[in-house]
């Protein structure tokens, strides 16, 4: 047996905790298919670009995930998986405590699968409203009354500007990085006035999120103006509850296919705010 430094659990025979480099992407993939997860490579190359993590590595086989994804005060805690013949001994809870060590101060958000509330609920965790996840081929899309604008490259930078603002306003995270990589890896930027949203390849199809806006109306205007890029292919929104869109985005043929619960630790007061994140990124970026 070998013991971890910060751990007083002993680690089963030939495992080490490293740092989650792009070398363990591929290993990482296996493990997030063997869940039915619908992540390509390049989904968990996305979220790495913005995270620090460890891997569990048992006999040069990855056996466990976790990163942490740092967006200035707040860090989302995600992708922490498990290899099913090692689960019931300590790894997810190891693998838990040295991605709680990178978030530091930071507020710490994820959004838990129902296997996960337990070990999270132990590490001091509270959930905190629901996560619905919407996906499907959509059906024909009714063009709405708002002016949805897409950015191009000679707007860009000053509309990265904005949206980042926006979302700041929304979410309390300071996401620049990831959404200039979503930009710059072939995504598609929706401005309107009091807000924005994102569309870029993701699992089975497309994804549209983050949707940021000042009313439900603009979140119905940008959600369909996003759709109407995907009409007859595959497309998934995972939508805060509380805002209610999922009859909307049924009627544009997305079922409600599962969900999560958010849940927070060393959560902070903010004061209320317009802007509203009405889709996330993906549950693993909030
Ligand atoms: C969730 C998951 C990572 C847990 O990993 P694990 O290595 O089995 O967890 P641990 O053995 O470290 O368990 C940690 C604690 O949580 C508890 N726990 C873990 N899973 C539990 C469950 N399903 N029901 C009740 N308690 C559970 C353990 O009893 C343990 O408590 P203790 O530390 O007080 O003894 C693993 O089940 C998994 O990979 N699931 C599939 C992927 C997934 O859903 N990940 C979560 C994404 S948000």
């Amino acid at each position: 047996m070998t013991t971890d430094q910060t751990h007083s659990r002993k680690l089963p025979e030939g495992m080490e905790i490293v740092p989650f480099t792009t070398d363990h992407l591929e290993g990482a993939w296996g493990l997030s298919q063997a869940e039915s997860w619908p992540h390509r490579v390049e989904d968990w190359a996305l979220t790495l670009s913005v995270s620090q993590g460890v891997v569990a590595v048992c006999n040069g086989e990855i056996v466990g995930t976790s990163l942490c994804s740092l967006f200035g005060d707040v860090a989302t805690l995600n992708m922490i998986v498990v290899d099913g013949r090692m689960r019931g001994r300590g790894l997810g809870r190891l693998m838990m405590e040295k991605i709680i060590a990178i978030a530091g101060d930071r507020e710490q958000r994820l959004v838990a699968t129902r296997e996960g509330v337990p070990l999270y609920e132990k590490m001091g965790f509270v959930g905190k409203g629901r996560i619905v996840q919407h996906q499907g081929i959509v059906g024909p899309v009714i063009a709405t009354q708002e002016t949805v604008r897409v950015a191009t490259a000679d707007n860009i930078e000053e509309d990265l500007k904005t949206i980042c603002q926006m979302d700041r306003a929304a979410s309390g995270m300071s996401r620049e990085k990831l959404f200039a990589n979503i930009a710059l890896s072939g995504g598609t930027v929706f401005v309107v006035e009091g807000g924005f949203a994102m569309l870029r390849r993701f699992g089975r199809g497309e994804v549209a999120g983050p949707i940021v806006a000042n009313s439900t109306e603009t979140a119905k205007a940008l959600i369909s103006a996003a759709a109407a890029r995907c009409e007859g292919s595959f497309l998934r929104l995972d939508l805060p509850a509380e805002y209610e869109l999922s009859g909307f985005v049924e009627s544009l043929g997305l079922a409600h296919t599962g969900g999560g619960l958010c849940m927070t630790r060393a959560a902070r007061e903010r004061d209320p705010q317009d802007m509203k994140t009405y889709a996330l990124v993906s549950q693993a970026l909030g």
